[in-house]
């Protein structure tokens, strides 16, 4: 199928308006009352449905072949945004008490916690493989009667139009897996019989339920509806029925082709309600040589996905130390949120309260226009905290980096910068014109010698990162100090991306850490990782800081923070003042705990010393490997690999939290071993 479902079977990102009411009693349909608590009930059951045909598909991943694997990924990203938005919609049906949360209950007790646990994993695929094929068969019934037009909320037509037309593609792909697994017909009647006793009996009971619930059961038409589903020749009982018997046919394939027109038509409506169609192949309109530059890294990303579709799996939402992704809920590896302040409610209150004063843009650079009482409130703040005269923000901390750099020095300047500098200090180090010398990773020897070879009245600027992002390790800042003090002419910017309000007992960061507050002359931060914001800083002195706000270009020429991103990162220094010091402890006290345990393990670790914590494994495959394993145990963790680190260096990175528990570092642990042992014996 992967040749010909390109066209649609993608990665398209769907959401339902959060304006809208979404008033799911009975005013839906026109006239339809069955219909709509059918619909209803649907609703009710598709979050923890979704959510096992993605658990359960991920099981067999390894039977599948590049292509399929690909279809897989994208069936993973759909289903996950079926069970997200479907979970909204459910939030309303509970707020105006049609949520049956008993009958939901036992539901998910006697499915989730005791079938799907009692059942074999193969007859759990072959049960995935029915309910998708009774999925597509209620999609193929809505969409080919048309009856989704009849729907009054527009938000409502739009979820059923997405979901059904994603479903009817759904078929063709798990069935797919279930015969790379086993081709047992009987297997595929155990399937279709658990399908029936579970999914379709559920969604019957639910709407009843619901008609009783809303008293549309009171109705005449409730009835007529029933009749003519039960007993008509293109009814939907009678539908399901049919494609329950050609299900078990022998030569029975299931093919998206022969639903082409109406998942088509289905597609153009959404297009025209608002949803992206599928996207232009833009790649063919390119001209040649366009082409040709893109095609290596095209290839690349091609050739991973299949492999490694955890770069690319959306996240539906964050909750501590755990995330949505597709649908799952996974411990949350991959996080800069060291602090847990992300979703904290004083910096959500004040993001919104600065949406309400000043809308949500800023429409001009700062020193035309755009600058807000709340960017000097903000850049005070950073001064103070860290003992400056004074600080400024830039739109990221890429953009920081930079734009800095390229403003500091120049052509016929040097700047000395560590071989593992992140990569927005090498682009910065390029943009400026200056000699770049770059010196082996945390040597002071090499600097030292290196720094003697240049003139003493040349302009210097050493760079480097206090924690390295992909191995957590910390720069020598006190000999850094003092190589820059014996060195003339000579100015020392330090990155603390990752060690603002982790290092340092008040969590100002590496010069706390080493008990030299004040001694960086170029203090940078990003305001986007403890800090749960956007943007980036520079603390120093006033005059650097004003020749940066009149001369750093990617200061001058872009806009400035908007307010809401402004007022959080405010907020988030006030309470690293406030509450920082116990969740550091808690933080400190984890990575003391993850890291030992990791060694005890015999995990390779590298010097890491603080929250960032890599595995590393020295293969790319084995990277991917690891990380699929660990994603389908319920560990959101990624594989870091070329060119973000050099070849042979890749690694599995694990950011540690001040949310995670020791309970959920052991599991992590213990994921990362049984991987690592099936890992070796698959390589055997
Ligand atoms: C060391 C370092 N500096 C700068 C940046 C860029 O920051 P931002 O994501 O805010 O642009 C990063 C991003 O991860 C980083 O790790």
């Amino acid at each position: 199928m992967h040749g010909s479902s390109a066209q649609t079977l993608q990665r398209r990102p769907f959401r339902l308006d959060a304006r809208d009411r979404l008033s799911v009693r009975g005013e839906w349909f026109a006239g339809k009352p069955l219909s709509t608590q059918f619909l209803n009930a649907y609703t009710l059951l598709i979050p923890e449905g979704e959510r096992f045909i993605i658990r359960t598909c991920r099981r067999y991943l390894d039977h599948a072949d590049a292509g399929l694997r690909e279809d897989l990924s994208r069936l993973f990203f759909q289903e996950g945004g079926h069970s997200r938005e479907h979970r909204r919609v459910l939030a309303h049906m509970r707020k105006e008490g049609l949520g049956l949360d008993l009958f939901r209950h036992l539901v998910e007790r006697i499915s989730y916690r005791l079938l799907e646990k009692l059942s074999p994993s193969k007859l759990r695929l072959a049960t995935a493989a029915a309910i998708e094929h009774h999925n597509a068969a209620i999609a193929d019934f809505f969409l080919r009667q048309d009856l989704l037009r009849e729907i009054r909320s527009v938000e409502i037509r739009r979820l059923f139009l997405w979901h059904f037309a994603e479903e009817i593609e759904h078929k063709e792909v798990v069935f797919k897996l279930l015969q790379r697994v086993s081709d047992s017909r009987l297997l595929r009647a155990a399937g279709l019989f658990a399908s029936w006793a579970t999914f379709l009996f559920y969604l019957a009971v639910g709407a009843m339920l619901l008609g009783l619930k809303t008293r549309a059961i009171f109705a005449g038409a409730f009835w007529r509806e029933l009749v003519l589903h039960c007993g008509v020749r293109d009814g939907l009982l009678v539908v399901l029925v049919k494609e329950s018997l050609r299900y078990l046919r022998a030569d029975f394939h299931p093919r998206v082709e022969t639903s082409r027109d109406l998942l088509g038509s289905a597609l153009a409506e959404l297009e025209r309600l608002g949803v992206m169609g599928p996207r232009p192949r833009l790649i063919s309109k390119m001209p040649v040589a366009f082409q040709k530059k893109m095609l290596p890294i095209l290839n690349r990303v091609r050739s991973l996905r299949p492999v490694a579709p955890y770069f690319e799996a959306a996240i539906g939402e964050y909750d501590g130390a755990w995330v949505q992704n597709e649908g799952v809920r996974k411990l949350n590896f991959c996080t800069y949120s060291y602090l847990g302040l992300l979703r904290h409610p004083h910096i959500q209150e004040a993001a919104r309260q600065a949406i309400e004063r000043y809308g949500t843009g800023t429409h001009g650079v700062r020193l035309l226009g755009g600058n807000l009482e709340l960017h000097d409130e903000l850049e005070a703040r950073i001064a103070t905290f860290f003992n400056r005269e004074a600080a400024i923000t830039f739109s990221s901390g890429f953009m920081t980096n930079l734009a800095v750099i390229s403003s500091l020095v120049g052509r016929g300047d040097h700047v000395l910068s560590d071989r593992l500098n992140h990569a927005s200090i090498v682009d910065g180090c390029r943009l400026s014109g200056a000699e770049v010398v770059r010196f082996k990773h945390n040597d002071m020897l090499d600097l030292a010698n290196r720094l003697g070879r240049l003139p003493e009245d040349a302009r210097k600027l050493i760079v480097v990162d206090a924690v390295y992002s992909m191995d957590g390790n910390i720069a020598p800042i006190q000999e850094l100090i003092s190589l820059r003090d014996r060195h003339p002419n000579t100015l020392l910017m330090v990155d603390e991306a990752h060690s603002l309000g982790v290092l340092g007992p008040k969590g100002r960061g590496v010069e706390e850490h080493f008990d030299c507050v004040g001694q960086i002359d170029v203090l940078m931060g990003c305001l986007s990782k403890a800090v749960p914001a956007q943007g980036g800083y520079i603390a120093g002195t006033r005059d650097m800081i004003t020749y940066l706000r009149f001369n750093a270009r990617g200061f001058v020429y872009s806009a400035a923070l908007s307010p809401a991103v402004a007022a959080a990162a405010l907020a988030a220094f006030e309470l690293i003042g406030r509450e920082g010091a116990a969740r550091r402890s808690r933080l400190m006290s984890n990575v003391r705990y993850f890291i030992q345990r990791l060694r005890n393990a015999n995990f390779d670790i590298g010097n890491s010393a603080s929250a960032i914590v890599p595995i590393l494994l020295g293969s790319e495959a084995l990277a991917f490997d690891l990380a699929r394993r660990c994603n389908l145990e319920g560990l959101y963790a990624t594989p870091v690999t070329h060119p973000v680190v050099p070849k042979g260096a890749e690694r599995l990175r694990m950011n540690v939290t001040c949310d995670h528990r020791w309970k959920d570092l052991d599991f992590a642990i213990k994921v990362l071993q049984r991987s690592r042992t099936a890992e070796i014996a698959r390589a055997a």
